[in-house]
Formats: structure tokens, sequence, C-alpha cells
């Protein structure tokens, strides 16, 4: 149980969605068995429809895993898309290459071993659509140095945001998550008051925040 979304909607929601198959299919059961966390599939659903209907053609996601967002995405995008994903952890980022280069994705996907905190003010380039999946409570840090590399009219999506409702309520929270509640709550509480941008809550999953950030230039 989530804390989130009610179980019964929740599974019928889960149950309508058409099964992946092949690869796809056989890392979910791999990240099943081995405890790996991966973007839930209503979020995922709901990720390839902006991908598609916004016409999105650059991604950079912060925390791969076994890189099975990343080829979800790579797949909405098509031909044109491109991804820039970072992978702290050696086992998994080994994983996601192989996955990677068994999906023929490499080309696409440029996959980044090292923490994100150091590697993303060395990224050139701005992003279309900018993934935040990694180390909840560091996204505040993640969000200042993404935000430079954002494309005008893109969007910053941050996944697990309400973290097993523990957000939400402190009836959910578990006493030793509570440094990373308060940041978490504290980075929601940012992104939906700062003046510059449009950030939207939505119970699904984990909880997922969409934000839009207007104008050119970011002030803190
Ligand atoms: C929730 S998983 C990513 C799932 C993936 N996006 C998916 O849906 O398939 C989070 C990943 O972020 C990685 N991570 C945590 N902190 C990080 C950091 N500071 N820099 C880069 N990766 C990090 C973890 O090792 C973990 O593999």
């Amino acid at each position: 149980m989530s804390n989130i979304v009610d179980k019964l909607v929740e599974e019928y929601i889960r149950d309508i969605l058409p099964e992946n198959q092949g690869q796809l299919k056989a890392l979910e059961e791999y990240a099943k068995k081995n405890n790996v966390p991966i973007v839930h599939p209503e979020v995922a659903k709901l990720l390839e429809v902006i991908i598609k209907s916004s016409k999105i053609k650059s991604i950079l996601e912060v925390g791969t895993a076994i890189g099975y967002s990343s080829l979800i995405f790579s797949n909405a995008m098509g031909n044109e898309g491109k991804i820039v994903t970072i992978e702290k952890r050696g086992d998994m980022y080994e994983m996601a290459c192989k996955n990677i280069e068994e999906a023929g994705l490499s080309s696409k996907i440029n996959l980044l071993h090292g923490d994100a905190a150091e590697l993303l003010p060395q990224i050139d380039g701005k992003f279309d659509m900018i993934f935040l999946d990694a180390a909840k409570g560091h996204y505040q840090k993640f969000l200042l140095s993404c935000i430079e590399k954002l494309d005008e009219n893109g969007m910053i999506v941050s996944d697990n945001v309400l973290y097993k409702g523990m957000v939400a309520s402190n009836e959910y929270l578990i006493r030793r998550k509570i440094t990373i509640v308060k940041r978490m709550r504290k980075y929601l509480k940012y992104i939906s008051e700062h003046p510059q941008l449009t950030t939207s809550i939505i119970p699904i999953g984990d909880g997922l925040a969409l934000t839009y950030k207007s104008g050119r230039n970011f002030s803190e």
C-alpha cells in the first residue's frame, strides 16, 4: 500500500495497462526480484503521454538504475530522441550499459557514471525534460544545477515526492526517514512557491511533481 492512492484504484489502473513484453518485461521481473526501484507503471505511462504529446526530444535523467526508464523514454521519443542519464552505483551502471546496448540504443542514450551532484554542472546543452529520480534528500541541490539546463518551455519531473505518504502526513512517518521527509517538504514548498516556477504535485505512484519554468534567467 503506497498510502497515496487507494489500493483498489491503483490495482485497477495497473491491470488496465497493457503488459510490456520482451526486454522491458524481463527488466521489470529482475527489478522486482532484486528490489531495484524502477518507475511505477502508471507513472511511466503518464510520462510517455507527456513525451509524445509535447514532442520531447531530449531528456536528462538523474538516477538510471538498470536503465528501465531510459529505455521507455527513448522508445517514446523515437529516432530523434536523445537521453543523458547519470548513475552513481557501479553495479547499476554496468547493468544499465548492458541493457542499453542490448536494446540497440547506445547511440541515443549517453550513460554517465558518477555522483549527479558532481556531474550535473559539467553537462553541456539544454533539455526538454529533466527527470529527477535519485537520492530524494538531494532534489533541491539537483534542481538548482538542472534548472539552467532546462530548455524554454521544458519541464522538470520529480519522482517519489510524496514518499509513501510520509511527506504529506506525519501519520505515515517512519522516524528514521525524518531528514529525507523534511528535505522533501522544503523542496516541494520551494518549487510550489517560487515565482518563476509552476508546479503540480500529482498523487500517482509514489507522488510526482511536474514543474514548468518561466523566463530565461532564473534567480534563486
Ligand atoms: C529510483 S532508482 C532509478 C530508477 C530509474 N530511473 C528507473 O525508473 O528505471 C534511483 C537510482 O539513483 C541512483 N542514485 C542515487 N543517488 C545518486 C546520485 N547522487 N547520483 C547519481 N545517481 C544516484 C541510485 O543508485 C539508484 O540506482
